[in-house]
């Protein structure tokens, strides 16, 4: 049995087509089941379906032999305890820093909100850039807003949701997409399985 996890929204929204030209269809639908694992139309596959911040952490124990996760929930959780294979280019966005349209550029001193804690403390110690950080778990566009920070670390895709608050892209740290992710014993014990999973997802992604 190969279990494979995901987190709702986005990122299985857009692995479903890659997982379907693998024959991987799930019984259940995610969004109207409570069911946490699904089993699909391969007798051979499951689902597990965990926050996306989770997925590293149940790859890396072992818990899912693969899964899919962004590269910020990646860098955040630091992956050198998981292969990473592949790019699969999807849930595509990018880290950037915002902050208020008519505040200053960012001096030598800063206060930083954020989810990617550690992401964002090595990002401003490369720049020389004494910054705090604040962590938070959501909603980030509204810190500069009430003075909690001077700026903010957090993915931008269309960039509506910073100017519906009032805020601007500034610099870009990073662009992001989603990769498969392999645990390490999992790719000696269950290589040909998961091998050929590979060479599937690959394959497909070459069509595109
Ligand atoms: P939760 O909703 O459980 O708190 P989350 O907000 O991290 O978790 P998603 O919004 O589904 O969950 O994000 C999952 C991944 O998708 C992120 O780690 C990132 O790689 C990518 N992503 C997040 N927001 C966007 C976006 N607006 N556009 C494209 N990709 C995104
Ligand atoms: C993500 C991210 C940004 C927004 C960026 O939030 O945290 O807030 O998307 O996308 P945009 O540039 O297209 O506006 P999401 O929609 O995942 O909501 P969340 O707060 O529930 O994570
Ligand atoms: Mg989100």
């Amino acid at each position: 049995m190969l279990t494979i996890a995901v987190s709702k929204g986005r990122i299985y929204e857009e692995a479903l087509p890659l997982l379907e030209e693998a024959g991987i269809r799930p019984v259940d639908d995610p969004k109207t089941s409570r069911k946490l694992i699904l089993q699909t139309t391969r007798d051979d596959v499951q689902l597990v379906i965990i926050r996306a911040t989770d997925v590293p952490t149940f790859v890396e124990y072992g818990a899912a032999d693969m899964g899919i996760a962004g590269k910020d929930v990646l860098l955040e959780h630091g992956a050198e305890s998981l292969y990473e294979p592949l790019d699969l280019n999807i849930a595509t966005c990018r880290l950037m820093t915002a902050a208020h349209k008519d505040a200053p550029d960012i001096s030598r001193r800063v206060r930083v909100a954020t989810k990617y804690v550690k992401t964002a403390k090595k990002y401003f110690a490369e720049l020389g850039i004494q910054a705090d950080i604040i962590k938070l778990y959501g909603s980030m566009e509204l810190a500069p807003l009430v003075g909690l920070a001077d700026c903010i670390v957090d993915l931008v895709d269309t960039g509506n949701t910073l100017k519906a608050n009032g805020l601007e892209p500034r610099d870009l740290i990073m662009n992001i997409s989603s990769r498969l992710v392999v645990n390490k014993a999992a790719m000696k014990m269950k290589h040909q399985a998961i091998q050929s999973l590979l060479d599937q997802f690959e394959k497909t992604l070459a069509k595109r």
